[in-house]
Parts: C-alpha cells; structure tokens; sequence
C-alpha cells in the first residue's frame, strides 16, 4: 500500500545535504510484536549526519531513512503486541527510521512517555538523555566527590548533561565554541565553561584543577580535542570517548596510556538500550528527572520536517545548542 499522506525523509546516498529528499512511505502488515507510530516529534542527532555523509557504514542496500530518536503516538498494533495499545503516548532511539509520518518498530524498542511530558520534550531527550544516563552511572559511575570535563557543553547532550552531574553533585568543567553557549552551559549545571575556540582547555583545566588533573573526560568532539582530553586526566583517570563531531581521531597508540595508567571506553547508547530491563530502569530515571524539573528541556529549536536538511547544516556549522526537533 502506498500511501500519499505518509512520507519519510531519505538519503538516496552518502553526501551532503542535497542528498535528502521526500519519499512515500510503504506500509506492509506489522509482524509479530510490531507496532506502528505516528511521529509527533522527532529529534535530530549528530548520529543523523555520521550515517548522512558516510561516515557510518550504509545500512541498507536502499534509500536511507535517517533519524534516530522520535515520539508519538501508537496507531496500530501488530500480533502478539503486548506492553502498548492504540493510543498510547510513546518514544524510543534507535538507529535510522525515524525521519517519517510513522513508523513501524518492535515493542521492545518503544517506551511509554508520562503524561506531563509532551512529544516534544521526548523527542528532545529519549536518545540524548539516556546517552546521558549510562555516560555518568554506567561507562563511569560519576561521585559527588569525581571532577570532571564535558565538551561541546552547550550541546543536545551536553545540556542535559549539566544537569544531570549538576545533580549528582560533581565538579563540572565544559568546553563550548562560542560565548553565548559558555553562558547558556552554566546556566544547565556547569561551574566553568571553557570557550575552546579561543583558549587553550588544557591550560584552563590544569589552571582550574592546580594541575591535579580530572578524573574523567567525556569528549565527543573527537579529532580536534582527543590528545589534549587525555593530558587532562588525573593517574588512573577515564577517558569515555562516545562521539567525533569533528570528525575521527585515529592518532591514538596503546602506549598513550602508560602517561598516567589511563582508562579509555568508546561506548554506544544502543549496546546498552538492547538490554529492556535496563532500557526501563534508565527511562524511568530520565522521565523522573524531567517530571521533577531536575532536568528542563526549554532549549529546544524546533524545524519542519520537509526541512530537516537547513537541521543538518546549522548542527554541522555549531550553530545549534540545546536539542533540535523535527515537526511534521
Ligand atoms: N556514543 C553514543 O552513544 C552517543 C549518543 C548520542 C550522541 N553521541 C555523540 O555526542 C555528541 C553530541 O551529540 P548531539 O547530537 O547532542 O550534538 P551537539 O552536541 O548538539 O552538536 C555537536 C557539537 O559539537 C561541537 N563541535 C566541535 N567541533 C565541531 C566540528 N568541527 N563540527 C561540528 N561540531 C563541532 C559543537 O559545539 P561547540 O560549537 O560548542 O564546539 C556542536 O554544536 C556527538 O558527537 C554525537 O555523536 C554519542
């Protein structure tokens, strides 16, 4: 069945933006434990560019439909569904398939939203958030008593990033590019925010720390801050690597750990969203701290689905902060 007032956002190829163009959506039955959503929101993630310019290998032997993280509301149910029903307010993150009107999704990827939490809120954090939750409780379990850097701090994740470390209590250094997000990062939970397009964030953080140094890094910027992330660490600390928005660093040698008995993990929300019990622990913690207003998503830039690639440029040229969502 084709139909018209159901479409997606595809990539016919890798490239740049002028690769995206609207496509029908065909809609075949719903298998065993499948559900279909209509997407209310839908939220864009730098993970949506990796896969757009090729930087992540093609998935499919077809168009791609990119996006990765919605909420909506579920239409229709397939066989043997058993934890949602018609109507049921829902989000999930997973990998490509979300830039659409609907789509159709195992109800074991899917959680329900609570009431006071709109779709747009959702989109806004279901894949940013839960990243979040498993960066500072599970690649590392962030103390009150732990000093730490967070890059690209005025980011979707950095953002919910502050609060939620701002919330556990440890002492929280970001970097940003400009002096608008330094501003707008401490005013989401950081003590310091460090403008790394004009000072040195080595410096400044051995300068903050009195050269003690960090117990962990979080640097998902990559290439352009990756070396200096790592003499930024205390003996024994951790470096989690979970991102490269400016692209890969490949420079890295075993022996760049002996300098201070590091640690380095590269973790993926997905290896830890697979796992339903903790996909449930983890959301109800994050929808927690959203209901009780530890964690607000009032920074949220909203674009029109048809116009997901102007999303995609300004992300690429760090115009954004905070997250974006797609209307339909
Ligand atoms: N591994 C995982 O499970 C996982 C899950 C979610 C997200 N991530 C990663 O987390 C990072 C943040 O994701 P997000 O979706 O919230 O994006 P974002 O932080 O809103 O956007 C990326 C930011 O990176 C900074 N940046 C530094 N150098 C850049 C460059 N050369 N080009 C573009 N941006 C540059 C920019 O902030 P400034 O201008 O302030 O520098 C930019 O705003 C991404 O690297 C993403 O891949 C990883």
């Amino acid at each position: 069945m084709i139909a018209p007032l159901m479409y997606s956002i595809v990539a016919n190829k890798p490239g740049d933006t002028s690769v995206l163009q609207r496509k029908s959506i065909e809609l075949t039955e719903l298998k065993s434990n499948e559900i279909l959503i209509k997407n209310r929101a839908i939220g864009v993630n730098f993970i949506d560019i990796y896969f757009r310019a090729g930087l992540y290998p093609w998935p499919v032997d077809k168009d791609l439909v990119l996006g990765s993280e919605g909420a909506g509301e579920v239409e229709a149910i397939g066989p043997n569904v058993t934890k949602f029903k018609i109507g049921d307010r829902v989000a999930y993150a997973q990998p490509n398939n979300a830039y659409a009107t609907h789509r159709m999704i195992s109800e074991d990827l899917v959680v329900s939203i609570p009431d006071s939490i709109s779709f747009d809120q959702a989109a806004a954090s279901i894949l940013k958030g839960l990243t979040v939750k498993y960066l500072v409780c599970d690649s590392y379990n962030l103390q009150s008593n732990h000093e730490v850097l967070f890059h690209a701090a005025a980011g979707g994740v950095g953002l919910i990033a502050g609060q939620w470390i701002k919330d556990i209590g440890a002492k929280l250094i970001g970097t940003a590019g400009n002096s608008e997000k330094c501003e707008l990062a401490k005013q989401r939970g950081f003590d310091e925010v460090i403008n790394y397009s004009e000072k040195n964030f080595l410096d400044e953080v051995l300068k903050i720390t009195n050269n003690k140094g960090l117990d962990v890094v979080y640097d998902s910027v990559g290439k352009d801050t990756m070396f200096q992330s790592f003499k930024c660490l205390k003996k024994h600390g951790m470096l989690v690597s979970f991102g490269q928005s400016s692209g890969p660093y490949k420079d890295i040698q075993m022996t760049d750990l002996a300098f201070g008995s590091f640690y380095l993990t590269r973790p993926t929300l997905f290896h830890f969203y697979a796992n339903r019990e903790w996909l449930e622990i983890a959301s109800h913690k994050l929808f927690e701290m959203i209901v009780k207003d530890k964690i607000k998503l009032d920074k949220i830039t909203k674009y029109d689905l048809d116009n997901v690639a102007d999303a995609h440029t300004d992300m690429e040229n760090r115009k954004t902060s905070g997250s974006i969502v797609l209307k339909i």
